[in-house]
């Protein structure tokens, strides 16, 4: 029995070094928490990939890179109220033709 204080002192490096393990174990198994970047754009899908075919591409075409366009994956704007909201800077990518 742990009764007296010489016998706590004992067990104490032993529960530190069960503590220590339990937590690397913890940080190993848990699921990351890191700030989503879709949360709207084919949430079923396992990875959003889109193939545009280049002989489609207009004179001047903006793709979304914000994840908040409603018209993903071309860019409707939404990025202006997210970067307002957000004081961020993100911006669409944009293919133009050669003049
Ligand atoms: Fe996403 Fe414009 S709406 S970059």
């Amino acid at each position: 029995m742990l009764s007296t204080k010489q016998d706590w002192l004992q067990v104490l490096p032993y529960a530190g070094l069960l503590g220590c393990l339990s937590y690397i174990a913890y940080q190993a198994y848990r699921k990351p928490r890191g700030t989503r970047i879709n949360n709207k754009v084919d949430k079923e899908k396992d990875k959003v990939v889109n193939m545009v075919d280049i002989e489609d591409v207009a004179d001047k075409t903006a793709y979304c890179r914000c994840w908040k366009s409603g018209k993903f994956p071309l860019c409707d704007g939404s990025h202006n109220k997210h970067n307002a909201e957000n004081c961020d800077n993100v911006g669409p990518l944009v293919f133009k033709k050669k003049e």
